[in-house]
């Protein structure tokens, strides 16, 4: 039932995910075996998450192939030296042989060593992609100038309020993949309750969240909610069997309000203009 994505050197990605943000290492393991078994197959985690480990003991003790699961993590650390060490403690703390994915958490400044420390860990086999996470458009075409590999992903705050359109074609025309963040506006009201979301869901039996996360697949966003429900974590992935009409997708595209649930970082505040 998976829909999938190409990632720019034609790695193939699942087009929805589980994400990990605040699931503390305890709890990690049990939720991310439960999305394994209800048919996730991208985790999503990062240095800065603190449960690479519990991530890794998942997926060792799920019973399913390592290559049937795309693992993403995120580098934390700037600099050249600081990143590739931190790529092979991700490794090792993990118990993984390769990311499928690894990205730069946030700019810092530092980004061009940062990256170069990742396009090395790529060419070694330790990465199966590499990519950045809360870049502007800016610093997205600085990466691309000074670097030898365009990034394949960003993964940036995407939801109803905010839904990127600027960002989301700029990365597209450089075969770049939009990834979000916060799909469900982090759990507030704005995505659950919104009028048009619950309205569209009735004429397919979805729910506000589904229609949401149906939207991400459609417009090629790669989408990694998170849950702690097991219920919420059944209905995320329960959206590969119904398709929104153009004229949905309009109304949907209607509702943004370029509007942050998070406000950080602030770097990214500039799209807002665009
Ligand atoms: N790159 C970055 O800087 C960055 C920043 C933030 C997040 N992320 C990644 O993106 C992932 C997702 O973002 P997020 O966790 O911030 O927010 P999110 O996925 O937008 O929202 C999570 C919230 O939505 C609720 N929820 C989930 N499914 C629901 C449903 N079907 N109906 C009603 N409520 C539902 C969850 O509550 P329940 O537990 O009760 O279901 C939780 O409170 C993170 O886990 C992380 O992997 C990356």
């Amino acid at each position: 039932m998976m829909e999938y994505l190409t990632l720019n050197n034609g790695v193939k990605v699942p087009a929805l995910g589980y994400g990990t943000y605040l699931t503390q290492p305890r709890v990690t393991e049990k939720n991310v075996a439960q999305a394994l078994k209800v048919g996730y197959r991208l985790i999503d985690t990062a240095q800065n998450y603190g449960n690479e480990r519990e991530v890794g003991k998942a997926i060792a003790n799920s019973g399913i192939a390592r290559d049937e699961i795309f693992v993403t993590s995120k580098a934390q650390t700037s600099g050249y030296r600081s990143t590739k060490m931190g790529i092979d403690n991700s490794l090792a703390v993990a118990g993984l042989d390769y990311f499928d994915l690894m990205i730069i958490h946030w700019p810092t400044g530092n980004d061009i060593e940062t990256y170069k420390a990742l396009e090395d860990a790529y060419r070694e086999g330790k990465l199966r992609a590499i990519g950045v996470s809360n870049f502007n458009h800016q610093e997205v075409q600085q990466i691309i100038d000074k670097c030898d590999i365009t990034p394949a992903v960003d993964q940036i705050e995407t939801h109803l309020r905010w839904q990127q359109q600027g960002m989301h074609k700029f990365l597209n025309a450089h075969g770049i993949v939009h990834e979000a963040w916060a799909p469900l506006g982090e759990g507030s009201g704005s995505v659950i309750s919104n009028k048009t979301l619950n309205q569209i869901g009735e004429k397919y039996g979805k729910s506000a969240a589904q229609v949401m996360l149906r939207f991400d697949v459609q417009e090629h966003i790669l989408t990694i909610p998170k849950t702690t429900s097991v219920s919420h974590l059944k209905e995320n992935i329960d959206i590969f069997d119904f398709e929104l009409s153009a004229n949905d997708i309009e109304r949907i595209r209607k509702e943004d309000e370029k509007t942050s649930e998070s406000g950080w970082p602030l770097s990214m505040m500039i799209e807002q203009y665009y």
